[in-house]
């Protein structure tokens, strides 16, 4: 019987790596010398991802990244019904009776920036970088978080309504940048994906006409109070922002109150901001926002506060949501990555504790350990990777990245406030670089599709590894399994009373999926 399954299994796995390496362009690697490797991307050639190959009857789809330059590496592994697992292993067991948040998804920021440097690129190129993030043989993000107006990954600093006193709106315009950029890169989107696409937006700062510092930049908020002229036309902005994108064709799933309100609050900002204390977003969220979204058509779009540091969980949500008034506007809460040694991931699970009517969403994060993209680390994205693990573990319904791509400088960024991102453009060779960044992303956006369910998953045995579970909308499961030593790791999957063996390598990412039925 065993040697039957496995002359079978032989045939599949033979036929299905055949399969894989007519369906599946490889990654043409380049080495920088930064300790792994990029992918590189033309007009003519980009590695693709197929996840949807046949398997034979239990057995596991593996799914491999590594340091050493394996990227979404394929194989089968046995799934066996016996249980009886050595107590000297390493064992991870699932439950899928046990069900936590439902999965939202993973996406990246279409800001001006990753918009001007898609441009820079020959169409052909642009097509393949956007399918990379967003068609079917790419990664498959589903979310996408959109700018209102500029913010430091822009050229320039402007509003939408930059016309002082302009109360009424009459001269509110979006940018060139909208027009040109941001809306032909979500047409885009929209046409190469094959999954639904939410975006939300985000506000960096008001019209320097309406803050306290009369600038986009430094220390300032709104003047005046909430329910006032000033804010009451604040809150306009964000309806006649809907409308002009809905004229466009681009609709709307959320968006943030305002991206980090403590960036001109507490500290004077180098780039656009608009501060806000808890009690100020409560208070135009009650009496500006809320009323101003529901009274609009836009009344479905999710609502999310905070949109900053988890170091002000959970007191910021608490003072916003404690206010009934305020919190019948609200869906969610927003969470940046920037100063996370502060505080640990628990604070996560703490606020959803109190807060358990809320999702959470982590909105943005990136490296910027290095001055310039650092190209072909794979330490960066083992950062992203372990930070999703925690958030999913904590209950983040999904993970936001910042720009979606950035040239070889990092930028443009008008603050010279440069990052690294997954994508990096070379447009003087019309080619752009994957690196490890998008592959652990991918390890994720991947797979845990959206309305995915969180489920169960604990360790036991001497190991570090990092996981987290889910059981997807068609009752298939998904193990993602982070191991960041340099040894291999070898362990035991046991779900119900189906069972698998495997060795992760050192410095390495995996995705496990199966059918228990
Ligand atoms: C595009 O990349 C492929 C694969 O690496 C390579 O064979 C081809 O020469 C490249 N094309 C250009 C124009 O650089
Ligand atoms: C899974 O969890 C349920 C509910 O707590 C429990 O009854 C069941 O025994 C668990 N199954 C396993 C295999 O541990
Ligand atoms: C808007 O305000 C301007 C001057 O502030 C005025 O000329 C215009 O008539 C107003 N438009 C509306 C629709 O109220
Ligand atoms: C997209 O959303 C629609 C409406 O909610 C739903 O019926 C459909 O199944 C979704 N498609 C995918 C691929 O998730
Ligand atoms: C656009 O591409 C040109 C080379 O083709 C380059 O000189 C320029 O810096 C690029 N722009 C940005 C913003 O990267
Ligand atoms: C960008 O492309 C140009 C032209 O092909 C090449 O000379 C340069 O080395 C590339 N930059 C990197 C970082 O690969
Ligand atoms: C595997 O990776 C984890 C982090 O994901 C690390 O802490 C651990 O030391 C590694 N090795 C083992 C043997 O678990
Ligand atoms: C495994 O469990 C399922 C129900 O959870 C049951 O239908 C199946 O018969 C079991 N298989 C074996 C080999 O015990």
């Amino acid at each position: 019987m065993d040697l039957f399954y496995y002359f079978i299994l032989l045939i599949a796995v033979i036929s299905a790596s055949c399969a894989g390496s007519d369906a599946d362009m490889k990654c043409a690697s380049r080495d920088y010398g930064h300790g792994s490797v990029v992918c590189v991307c033309n007009a003519t050639y980009c590695d693709t991802i197929t996840t949807t190959r046949p398997v034979p009857y239990q057995s596991v789809s593996v799914f491999t990244s590594t340091k050493g330059g394996h990227r979404f590496s394929f194989s089968v592994t046995k799934l066996s019904t016996k249980s009886k697992i050595s107590t000297n292993n390493v064992v991870i067991t699932l439950n899928k009776t046990i069900k936590y948040q439902t999965i939202k998804g993973f996406g990246g920021a279409i800001t001006d920036a990753a918009t001007v440097n898609i441009k820079n690129l020959t169409s052909r190129t642009q097509e393949q970088l956007i399918k990379a993030y967003f068609g079917p043989m790419g990664i498959e993000y589903n979310l996408g978080r959109v700018p209102m107006a500029s913010c430091d990954y822009s050229t320039r600093k402007y509003t939408y309504l930059d016309t002082p006193n302009d109360f009424n709106l009459s001269t509110f315009e979006l940018a060139k940048e909208d027009m040109m950029l941001k809306i032909p890169v979500l047409k885009s989107i929209h046409q190469v994906s094959s999954r639904n696409i939410s975006l939300y937006a985000s506000p960096w700062t008001a019209p320097a006409w309406m803050k306290t510092n009369n600038d986009e930049i430094g220390r300032g908020w709104l003047k005046g109070t909430a329910g006032d002229k000033y804010h009451k036309t604040w809150a306009q902005y964000f309806i006649k922002f809907f409308e002009e994108y809905k004229k466009q064709g681009i609709t709307f799933w959320g968006v943030t109150a305002q991206n980090e309100p403590s960036n001109g609050l507490l500290i004077s900002s180098k780039w656009q901001s608009t501060g806000f204390t808890p009690e100020m977003q409560r208070d135009f969220i009650k009496s500006d926002l809320g009323p101003a979204l529901k009274a609009s058509e836009f009344k479905n779009v999710k609502l999310m506060i905070l949109d900053d540091q988890r170091l002000f969980l959970p007191s910021f949500p608490l003072t916003v949501l404690s206010d009934k008034d305020a919190a019948q506007y609200v869906s969610g809460i927003g969470i940046h990555w920037y100063w996370d040694w502060l505080v640990g991931p628990e604070v996560l699970a703490d606020t959803h504790e109190k807060l358990p009517g809320y999702f959470m969403l982590a909105t943005e994060a990136c490296n910027k350990d290095t001055p310039q993209p650092d190209l072909g680390n794979w330490e960066t994205g083992e950062k992203y990777s372990n930070d999703i693990l925690d958030n999913l573990n904590n209950w983040a319904v999904g993970w936001v990245d910042w720009n979606l791509c950035l040239n070889l400088a990092g930028g443009p960024n008008w603050a010279q406030n440069f990052d690294d991102s997954p994508i990096i453009t070379n447009a003087t060779g019309d080619e752009f670089y994957k690196q490890p960044m998008y592959y652990h992303m991918g390890h994720f956006s991947k797979f845990l599709v959206e309305e995915s369910v969180r489920i169960k998953s604990t360790i036991q045995g001497n190991s570090d590894l990092k996981f987290v579970a889910v059981e997807r909308p068609d009752g298939s499961l998904v193990l993602v399994v982070l191991n960041s030593s340099t040894k291999d790791v070898t362990f035991n999957v046991v779900q119900d009373n189906l069972s698998f063996t495997n060795t992760i390598p050192a410095n390495a990412i995996q995705t496990f999926s199966w059918s228990d039925k």
